[in-house]
């Protein structure tokens, strides 16, 4: 599995604004995809691309688009929900999947219980949206879930991971022939005994949608 943290300045400054427990709801929708756009640009540098011809107004040349079938985005709802538009952002052409999971508070289990994707992912590339990596029960589970529809390539984009998140899928995935890769904003340090990011955000759902 490959991890990229993207530590770049404008990112650390939108996150330390994000971390705020002062930041509405609006401020905190609006920084969310800000940064998804910032590390969907590290993530998709591997997209497939092929060669094609352009003409401009000075010569015909060649150039690179990206190649079919389109990326897959998957949020994971409901808090990978506040990921997408900025995402889509950047990869206009992308499909869009959904995939509904909760996590149980007390074992910190996740379970489907919902989900719109197709039946074969083969060869597609995908892109799951998770703002928190945690435990990592949940993202497993949902790249699991694409791994059995045929996807091989999967990168994980998520706001902020905790060291026991990324450890508990390096041991998921150990032995997986699909290549896994997680881009995170920041590692954090260390999960809480409710299963929290310390320093983490508090509940991504509830900074982005309020407490329902
Ligand atoms: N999910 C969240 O929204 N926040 C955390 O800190 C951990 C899981």
């Amino acid at each position: 599995m490959k991890i990229h943290v993207a530590d770049h300045p404008l990112i650390s400054h939108k996150l330390t604004v994000l971390r705020d427990e002062r930041t509405d709801s609006p401020t905190f929708r609006h920084l969310v995809e800000e940064l998804v756009t910032l590390l969907a640009y590290e993530a998709t540098r591997d997209v497939r691309t092929k060669t094609v011809s352009v003409k401009t107004p000075v010569i015909q040349t060649q150039g690179l688009k990206m190649a079919e079938p389109a990326p897959m985005v998957v949020p994971i709802l409901r808090a990978g929900l506040g990921m997408l538009e900025g995402m889509v952002r950047l990869v206009p052409t992308a499909e869009v999947g959904f995939l509904g999971m909760v996590r149980d508070e007390k074992t910190l289990q996740a379970s489907t219980y919902a989900n719109r994707l197709p039946d074969d992912l083969s060869g597609r590339q995908c892109f799951v949206l998770d703002p928190m990596l945690a435990t990592g029960g949940t993202l497993v589970a949902a790249i699991n879930y694409l791994i059995e529809r045929g996807a091989i390539e999967i990168t994980a984009i998520c706001i902020l991971a905790a060291p026991e998140g990324i450890a508990f899928m390096e041991r998921a995935f150990e032995n997986s022939p699909a290549s896994i890769t997680v881009v995170t904003g920041a590692l954090d340090t260390k999960l809480n005994e409710h299963g929290y990011i310390v320093p983490g955000l508090g509940d991504a759902g509830d900074r982005l949608y309020g407490v329902v």
